[in-house]
């Protein structure tokens, strides 16, 4: 009979322990991937869905459906027989800052009232015609946050 050599078994099963521990391993970090993505996946559909469809008119309409801006209306004011020629254009907002975004979109923070020189007509004219208030959560301007400067990304 041949002797049990209870050294190499002892070698062979921690291998064996070893291989298993490190599938499960694997395969787990494997699915923490996926669903790490997927959130992310979600919160930009999510984002995508409130960009064109909100409470309220769709920021598309003003922004453009790429939401890199687009002329929403210009007319020529005449003031002191002086003709102006007034453009009210949206720009690109795929690349501001979070600050910049919440500053116009937070229902919390009072956007300050500028004061306009005697040239700036049409700023005058135009302010407060523009963005409508909408009343988001925290959640979903973060995700049309994320859909905005993740657009290039994903699409
Ligand atoms: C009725 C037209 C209109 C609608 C609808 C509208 N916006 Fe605006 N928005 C404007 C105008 C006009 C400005 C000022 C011009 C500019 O800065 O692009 C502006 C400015 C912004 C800015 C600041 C840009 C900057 O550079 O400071 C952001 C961000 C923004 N809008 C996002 C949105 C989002 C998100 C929605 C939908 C929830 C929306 N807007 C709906 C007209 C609109």
């Amino acid at each position: 009979m041949r002797k049990l050599n209870i050294k190499k078994l002892i070698g062979k099963l921690t291998l064996m322990i070893g291989y298993f521990i490190s599938t499960i391993l694997l395969f787990g970090s494997l699915f923490a991937q996926n669903t790490f993505e997927d959130s992310f996946i979600t919160q930009y559909e999510y984002g995508k869905m409130l960009y064109q469809n909100p409470r309220g008119i769709s920021c598309s309409e003003c922004h453009g459906s790429d939401a890199k801006g687009k002329t929403i209306v210009s007319f020529t004011h005449i003031k002191n027989k002086k003709k102006f020629n007034c453009i009210l254009r949206t720009k690109d907002i795929t690349n501001i800052t979070y600050e910049k975004f919440l500053q116009n979109l937070d229902p919390k923070l009072e956007k300050p009232t500028p004061t306009f020189t005697k040239e700036q007509v049409c700023e005058k004219l135009l302010f407060g015609n523009t963005m409508p208030t909408y009343f988001l959560t925290p959640e979903e301007l973060k995700s049309i946050f994320f859909y905005l400067t993740n657009k290039d990304k994903y699409e």
